[in-house]
């Protein structure tokens, strides 16, 4: 065999194996580690695979649960009545039926460390409780935004921050008046990026004045920084 057609071959042989072991064998995917500003939010990606059943019975009223140890923290079942502690702090996002296990958990207390793990109920096939875990990393502070200033004709001013919680996003507040936009972005499956930008066309005045910027995120933890514009 000509070595580019063996390698092709070969190539093909690995995705056939990836494919055809993620679709026969009980996996779920997601972070083993994720960091979060206590009273925060934080949306856990989760995705999940499980064995083709053999039979072809319809596989329907399906449950999904996120355990910690006994406790159930969260679950697709609408009206389940959750223990005090995670009541109205979790929300099932995922479709089940998807092999989506997404879960959102809201107003993060230090206490919320994990770990965390998955486990699907299908009544007519199998239960499965998926042996990963997640644990949170619980922040009781934020870091300083980061900060950024160029001076042309006017001034524009970039204020950005990381976070977890991209359902109810940090807002900022400038110490001068201008016009100020702000965009997100998502960086990798459980973090966003958040930016402020100002633009002001600067006075005589505003020399050597301290510009800042402070973050409010979601809970109410605040953090500030400022930068001295020299024009
Ligand atoms: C899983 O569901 C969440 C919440 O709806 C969604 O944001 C995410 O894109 C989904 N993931 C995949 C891999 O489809």
């Amino acid at each position: 065999m000509e070595l580019k057609l063996w390698f092709s071959f070969l190539l093909l042989n690995v995705i056939y194996d990836v494919q055809s072991q993620s679709a026969s064998k009980w996996i779920a995917n997601m972070p083993t580690n994720i960091p979060v500003l206590q009273g925060s939010c934080v949306v856990i990606p989760c995705i999940y695979t499980y064995p083709k059943p053999t039979s072809k019975r319809i596989l329907n009223r399906w449950k999904g649960f996120w355990m910690k140890g006994k406790t159930i923290v969260s679950t697709n079942i609408p009206k389940w009545k959750l223990t005090e502690e995670y009541k109205k702090r979790t929300q099932f996002l995922g479709k089940l039926q998807g092999r989506n296990c997404t879960m959102l958990l809201d107003a993060v207390r230090p206490t919320d460390v994990g770990p965390f793990y998955f486990r699907i109920e299908m009544p007519q096939y199998k239960s499965f409780s998926y042996p990963n875990t997640v644990t949170i990393d619980v922040k009781s502070n934020p870091e300083p935004p980061s900060m950024s200033v160029r001076v042309y004709d006017k001034v524009t001013a970039s204020c950005s921050v990381t976070h977890s919680c991209p359902t109810i996003l940090p807002r900022f507040s400038w110490s001068h008046p201008g016009s100020v936009s702000s965009r997100s972005k998502k960086l990798n499956t459980w973090q966003w990026e958040t930016e402020s930008t100002l633009t002001f066309v600067p006075q005589t005045t505003d020399s050597n004045m301290p510009l800042s910027c402070t973050v409010l995120y979601r809970g109410g933890k605040r953090a500030k920084s400022s930068i001295i514009i020299s024009i």
